[in-house]
C-alpha cells in the first residue's frame, strides 16, 4: 500500500506523514530529504549547481540510506545538516534539472519497492506514484505556513528572522510552481485538505480514518 502525501512547504505534510506512518506502522520516506542530501552532497563537492549533467552524476552515485527514520549520506547520519538554512537556499538550483529528477524519482521508487508506505513530496502524487493507493494535497495560508516553518528553525535554535523564512518561503513556493520538470501541481484525485486550522493530530486522524474506510 502507498499514501502519497503532496503539499508546498511548511502545510505540515513532513510532521503528518511521519505521524501517520507511526500511526499505521508502516515505512516513511521523505522524499525531500533525498533531495537535501544531495544538495548537501553537491555543496560538499564544491559541484557547480546549475550544472546539470554534474549534478545527475552525483545524483546516480548516491549513497543515501534511511534508517531507524534517520538519513544518511556516506554512511553519515546528516539528518540535522541537511534540515539547514544553507541547504533551504541551495536546494532550488538542484532540483530544477529535469535529469537530476529523473534519477531521483529512481532511488526513491527503489528505497520503497516492496514496502508499504507514506511517501511525502511534493511531486509524489504526480509523478513519483501516481498510482498511489491513496494521494492527500495538504494545504495552508502562505502566513500560517511562514509561522510553522519559524517556529520549527527556532525550535532547532537555528539563527534565523521570521521575515527571512517568510521569503525564502515565498521564493521556493515560486520556484515550485513554475518548474517545468516535476512542478507542485494538485493532483485531480487527491483529497484536498486546507489544515490553517487544524492541529497537527486532528490531520493526522482525519487521513488515518480516510485509509482505514
Ligand atoms: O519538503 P522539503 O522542504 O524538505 O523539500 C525541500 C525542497 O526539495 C523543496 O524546495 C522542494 C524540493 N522537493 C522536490 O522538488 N520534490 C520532492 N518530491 C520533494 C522536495
Amino acid at each position: 500500500m502507498i499514501v502519497a502525501i503532496d503539499g508546498p512547504a511548511g502545510s505540515g505534510k513532513t510532521t503528518v506523514a511521519k505521524l501517520l506512518a507511526e500511526k499505521t506502522g508502516i515505512f516513511y520516506l521523505d522524499t525531500g530529504a533525498t533531495y537535501r542530501a544531495l544538495t548537501l552532497k553537491a555543496l560538499e563537492e564544491g559541484a557547480d549547481l546549475d550544472n546539470e549533467e554534474v549534478l545527475r552524476e552525483i545524483a546516480e552515485n548516491l549513497n543515501f540510506q534511511i534508517k531507524e527514520g534517520r538519513f544518511y549520506l556516506d554512511d553519515k547520519d546528516v539528518s540535522d545538516q541537511i534540515r539547514t538554512p544553507l541547504i533551504d537556499k541551495s536546494i532550488s538550483a538542484v532540483v530544477c534539472h529535469p535529469g537530476v529528477r529523473e534519477v531521483m524519482v529512481n532511488l526513491q521508487r527503489n528505497i520503497v519497492r516492496g514496502k508499504d508506505c507514506v511517501v511525502e513530496g511534493r511531486d509524489t502524487t504526480t509523478i513519483v506514484f501516481p498510482d498511489a493507493d491513496y494521494k492527500f494535497f495538504l494545504d495552508a495560508n502562505p502566513s500560517t505556513r511562514s509561522r510553522r516553518r519559524f517556529s520549527e528553525m527556532k525550535g532547532k535554535k537555528l539563527k534565523v528572522s521570521f521575515d527571512e523564512v517568510k521569503n525564502d518561503l515565498e521564493r521556493r513556493d515560486h520556484a515550485d510552481l513554475s518548474r517545468v520538470s516535476g512542478p507542485l501541481r494538485r493532483s485531480e484525485d487527491a483529497f484536498y485538505l486546507d489544515t490553517s486550522d487544524l492541529a497537527v493530530e486532528e490531520v493526522v486522524s482525519f487521513l488515518a480514518k480516510r485509509i482505514n474506510r
